[in-house]
């Protein structure tokens, strides 16, 4: 099958050009120069399928390189498949999600890895790879790192949260971080300080402060700040590149900021619920002064920061700085009624996270319209950074030649509403959406992934067998 994306505007990283874009198979063959003709042959008389891209943009499909998929967390599990989530994600132009593989203390981390394939495979809408959560560091989990990276895991995931969950403690972060700095893989950091949040979470129940809004008051942005800068000193100790994860305070951009200009290997991403969402507005306009349960459904962590604080506007210039180099989703959703409602009378109890996965490209592209970034910064954020970061750039994140046909048409005089009330509607398998009312000026129109349509305006065209696992290299962004 050979298709014609005629008439658009190429946005790559790099910047924009009108220009044609020519899929034959599954790969990217050639960007042509408008008109279709190349050396006198008429490229559109000779491919099966022309799409008209006229007054769109042509991009390289969205990659959301932090998602869990049916992630075990919280007594339950993240309420999308593998199915339903990368669905959602083609609908929103993301053709390509890197997952969690979860290990929990004890728990042999090959075993979890093979478990995670048996999940995903033949379950998927788009491509997909994996990540590697470690979490009590075992000596066979540092084998693991080694032998995980054969099979294209190149990124492992430590939290300093949760004790008795996943919090790994120094020495333990100290030791997979020595087997990254000599095997060559990432290290992902969960930075927030867990004893000091635990103890602050003890206080606040003890208090009767149980409403979800003390959610985010038990976790505030020393915590982050802290945690951040010791997981940017044990790196530097041992030579580990280094990227924090769902990165919310502004104090945490500035040790990151300040470890970059140091010249360490040390990256970061936000997700768009700390560019949108503020601890404010979870409280909401209840009557209780502490906000009511309904707050739940922005409790995740790290959590929304308060907007009186300048979090937020922080964030969308760590963005324009590069101080933040990737927006991912953390996607993580849970269901309000059996699920979420698990923390009523006691926020600790609420499942961590929000759902995002299909909303990104949009909210990230209302970041252009706003003013707060380019079009190209946008692609770059959304698609070629992680492409790059993960160890994907080539075949992914990028329109060119040689490349995956992974392409979104995007089209900015389209319209979103987003939400699930008064006759909206979304993908992800969600009894709410945290992004109500969220209207965006644009519209994911076509989904193509590895050359097929997937997403042809309002019609889903794809199937759960449509995406193949990634095998990722060694992080191409590395100083
Ligand atoms: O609230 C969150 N972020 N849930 C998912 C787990 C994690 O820490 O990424
Ligand atoms: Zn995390
Ligand atoms: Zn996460």
């Amino acid at each position: 099958m050979k298709t014609l994306i005629t008439n658009g505007t190429v946005v790559n990283a790099t910047g924009t050009a009108e220009a044609d874009v020519l899929i034959n198979g599954e790969t990217i063959a050639a960007v042509l120069a408008p008109g279709s003709a190349l050396l006198g042959f008429d490229v559109a008389s000779n491919v099966d399928r022309v799409i008209d891209a006229r007054g769109k943009y042509v991009i390289p499909g969205g990659i959301d390189a932090h998602t869990h998929m049916e992630m075990p967390f919280g007594g339950t599990f993240a309420s999308d498949t593998f199915e339903t989530g990368t669905r959602a994600a083609a609908w929103g132009g993301t053709t390509s999600i890197v997952d969690f593989v979860v290990q929990y203390a004890g728990e042999n981390v090959l075993d979890q890895y093979a478990l995670w394939h048996q999940k995903a495979a033949g379950n998927c809408a788009v491509d997909y790879g994996f990540h590697q959560i470690l979490s009590d560091v075992q000596d066979s989990s540092l084998t693991a790192m080694d032998e995980l990276l054969n099979e294209g895991v190149s990124s492992f995931k430590l939290f300093m949260a949760y004790k008795g969950v996943f919090l790994s403690d120094d020495g333990q972060i100290v030791k997979a971080m020595q087997r990254a700095s000599e095997n060559g893989s990432l290290m992902m950091m969960h930075a927030e300080n867990g004893s000091v949040i635990d103890l602050l979470v003890q206080q606040a129940i003890e208090r009767g402060d149980t409403s979800p809004y003390f959610h985010g008051t038990t976790r505030p942005w020393q915590t982050e700040e802290e945690a951040t800068h010791r997981a940017i000193m044990l790196a530097n100790l041992t030579g580990a590149p280094l990227y924090i994860v769902h990165v919310s305070a502004k104090q945490a951009v500035e040790q990151i900021a300040l470890a970059r200009d140091r010249g360490q290997n040390v990256f970061a991403e936000t997700c768009p619920q700390y560019l949108y969402l503020s601890l404010e507005e979870q409280l909401g306009a209840s009557s209780n002064q502490w906000g009511d349960f309904e707050g739940a459904k922005w409790v995740c962590s790290t959590p929304l920061r308060s907007r009186a604080e300048g979090h937020q506007h922080h964030m969308w210039q760590g963005l324009r700085t590069n101080d933040l180099q990737v927006i991912s989703t953390d996607h993580c959703p849970f269901c309000m009624k059996g699920q979420k409602d698990m923390g009523i009378g006691n926020f600790s109890k609420i499942p961590n996270g929000i759902g995002s996965v299909e909303h990104r490209m949009d909210l990230i592209y209302q970041g252009v319209v706003m003013g707060e970034i380019s079009l190209p910064r946008w692609v770059e954020l959304t698609s070629t950074t992680p492409a790059r970061m993960f160890g994907m750039y080539g075949k992914k994140g990028v329109i060119q030649p040689g490349a995956d046909g992974d392409v979104v048409v995007y089209d900015p005089n389209g319209h979103t509403s987003i939400g699930i009330g008064e006759g909206r509607t979304h993908h992800m398998n969600m009894d709410y959406s945290a992004w109500e009312g969220f209207e965006i000026d644009g519209h994911v129109d076509t989904v193509i992934s590895r050359g097929k349509v997937i997403v042809d305006g309002n019609q889903y065209l794809g199937s759960k067998t449509d995406g193949k696992y990634f095998k990722r290299g060694l992080s191409q962004y590395l100083i």
